[in-house]
């Protein structure tokens, strides 16, 4: 629970009314949507429980994150210099590809995860990789400066010279940005931020929204002169978002979520906006003793070896960003005892999982209304894209069966709802993958069976329609 603010008490209520500008709000902890009155859900963004009250500051007045810097004088694009857009390599190769080469000067960057998946480690690392590059300073409002110093050593970290800073207080951040003008800051982590023009608690929306940003716009100014550029750390609350959640996201110029697996040592970090790079873009890491390891060729990573194979495990190429990875989709079929067949989906859409059922009834006649259907997908791997339709339902029939599907074959495809297999993004690339890997046989929509030209060491499938499909396994 985020702390609240509580005035209940008539006494501090009277209080606070008697001050001039000053009145009580009740803001959703989830979206960031203000209220005059309390209510069980937030009528913005439909979430229970999330109002929480504070007092509404005097709103600082012209002071957006925006950037106020041209005095109001319009320019040409052309009149722009772009001397300053130059990218700083961090030196981890992972890290640099999800941030689209490296830190661009002036960009502020949002690191959403879980707690303990890894944000710290990894940060302390590329601040220490980015020593001697770049001024750096670390800002801890979490741990002592004994324990990062502790993290550090245990890291083996090549180099200990790192200036790091323990202090929550927005003000004093400024201060010392202002007067040691690093090229590299880490603020770890937003939530624990505060400014002193705002009375709400550290962690509340308002405080996230007003510190965010006065970094920003700090960050902007320096742009000029060298640039600097701003790693907010954001813990991620159940529901998934960072805490105090998208209202940061449309601030920053980056956003990237650490994912990962419970049990798994493996972290995916993920862009999900990036204006100075592609999205979707993956880095693989390890977490080892030694802290993050990169895994710079992780295409097979997310395959589970079956000694025999199994029923309900199918291979599948995803592209995540620019990379093809070979994953395994599983699939359990079971009768469900209750009336009620459950569809639960780890890793895909649980939407898409309902549809793709309702083609398979429509069009190949396989009914599994009876059935609850679990689909996950292996080593925490989340697919977005549509290329695992076709994968899915072979998963699911194969289970259904009981009839293990060859251990040497790759499938890929959209499924439409009239029952056809669409072409996906990078056919042939995802091809050239699966066959680098050994895979022997592929089923492909027919539109992108490969071209002539390409030499593939693999038979390749290609089909039009579901039941053709389904007709090869
Ligand atoms: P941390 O970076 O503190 O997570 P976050 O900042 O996202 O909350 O990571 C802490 C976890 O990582 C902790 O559970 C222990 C593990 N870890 C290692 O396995 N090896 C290491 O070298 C380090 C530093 C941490
Ligand atoms: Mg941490």
């Amino acid at each position: 629970m985020p702390p609240a603010q509580h005035h209940s008490n008539p006494m501090a209520k009277s209080l606070t009314s008697g001050r001039s500008a000053r009145k009580t709000v009740y803001s959703c902890q989830n979206c960031g949507a203000e209220f005059p009155k309390w209510s069980g859900q937030c009528g913005e963004c439909g979430a229970w429980n999330t109002l929480v009250e504070g007092i509404s500051a005097p709103k600082p007045r012209g002071r957006g994150a925006g950037l106020p810097v041209s005095g109001g004088a319009v320019q040409n694009l052309s009149e722009v210099s772009e001397e300053d857009s130059a990218r700083v390599p961090t030196g981890l190769g992972e890290l640099d590809r999800v941030l689209g080469g490296g830190i661009v000067p002036g960009a502020v960057i949002l690191i959403g995860g879980d707690p303990g998946i890894g944000k710290s480690t990894l940060l302390l690392q590329a601040l220490a990789a980015l020593q001697g590059n770049l001024n750096t300073l670390y800002v801890t409002g979490e741990e002592s400066l004994t324990q990062v110093s502790l993290r550090a050593r245990r890291l083996g970290l090549p180099r200990l010279d790192l200036p790091v800073l323990a202090e929550t207080r927005l003000e004093s951040i400024l201060d010392t940005l202002h007067r040691t003008t690093p090229g590299f800051v880490v603020l770890d982590s937003i939530q624990t931020l505060h400014t002193d023009t705002l009375e709400a608690a550290p962690g509340s929306v308002s405080q996230l929204r007003e510190c965010t940003a006065q970094l920003v716009r700090y960050a902007k100014a320096q742009e000029k002169g060298g640039g600097c550029a701003i790693v907010l750390v954001g813990h991620v609350t159940k529901e998934g978002a960072i805490a105090g959640p998208r209202v940061l996201e449309h601030m920053v110029d980056t956003v990237l979520y650490f994912e990962h697996d419970a049990g798994s040592r493996y972290r995916i970090v993920r862009a999900v906006k990036n204006r100075f790079g592609a999205v979707n873009e993956l880095g693989v890491f390890a977490m080892t003793d030694g802290g993050l390891r990169e895994v710079s060729n992780p295409s097979a990573l997310f395959l589970s070896r079956h000694e025999q194979p199994v029923p309900g495990s199918v291979i599948t190429v995803t592209r995540q960003g620019s990379r093809p990875l070979l994953v395994e989709v599983q699939v359990l079929v079971d009768g469900s005892p209750a009336g009620n067949p459950r569809r639960v989906a780890l890793g895909l859409e649980g939407n898409r999982l309902a549809m793709l059922l309702a083609v398979l009834h429509r069009h190949a006649g396989i009914a599994l209304s009876d059935q609850d259907v679990f689909a996950n997908v292996v080593g925490g791997m989340r697919i977005q894209e549509t290329a695992a339709d076709l994968p899915l339902l072979l998963a699911a029939l194969s289970s259904f069966r009981g009839r293990p599907v060859a251990q040497d074959l790759v499938v890929f495809g959209e499924v439409g709802l009239a029952g056809e297999i669409r072409p996906v993004q990078a056919g042939e690339e995802r091809l050239v993958e699966a066959s680098k890997h050994g895979f022997k046989r592929a089923i492909v929509p027919e539109a992108n069976r490969p071209r002539r030209a390409v030499k593939l060491d693999m038979e390749v499938i290609a089909v039009a329609r579901l039941d053709q499909a389904l007709g090869h396994i």
